[in-house]
């Protein structure tokens, strides 16, 4: 009996824990990539945000490439994961502040409203990511 109360607790402890932690894989392979891509109607984030001096600031492209090093890449994880909340994408200023007030954003951002909506493909694909998909 204490012993299937005890995994109990220590499953539900772990479910915790795995909402909580971001994955950096994922960030590299599907997050990191919305901030360069040209999106229909909006500059790059990265073409603001590369030594941004703001709490978005991501790391400069080394000149002549078009993607992050992976030195780079661990930098901007770092920045990036100071602005998320971990399995609550909605409290969570990288995807609140580029969001739109009708859609549920802050007020301002300074680079416009990059995501209409939480329906945005790429608005879904950073929550999932702030979710815990691994
Ligand atoms: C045209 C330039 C521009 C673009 C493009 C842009 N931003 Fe911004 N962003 C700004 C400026 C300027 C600020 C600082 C002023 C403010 O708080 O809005 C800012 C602030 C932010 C902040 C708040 C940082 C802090 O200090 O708390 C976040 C988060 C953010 N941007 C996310 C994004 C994301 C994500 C994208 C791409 C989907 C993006 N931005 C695209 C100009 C831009």
């Amino acid at each position: 009996m204490i012993c299937a109360r005890m995994t109990m607790a220590v499953m539900a402890l772990a479910g915790i824990a795995g909402a909580q932690e971001l994955s950096y894989e994922v960030y590299k392979a599907k997050v990191e990539p919305i901030f360069l891509k040209k999106r229909e109607g909006h500059a790059r984030c990265v073409s603001c945000h590369a030594g941004a001096n703001n709490a978005f600031g991501l790391q400069a492209l080394t000149p002549g490439s078009k993607v992050w090093t992976e030195e780079q890449t661990r930098k901007n994880f770092q920045t990036v994961s100071y602005l998320v909340t971990p399995g609550k994408p909605e409290e969570s200023t990288l995807l609140k502040h580029p969001l739109a007030p009708e859609g549920g954003g802050d007020i301002f951002h300074g680079g416009g409203r990059q995501f209409p909506t939480k329906n945005d493909p790429e608005f879904k694909v950073i929550a999932d990511w702030i979710r815990g998909a691994k």
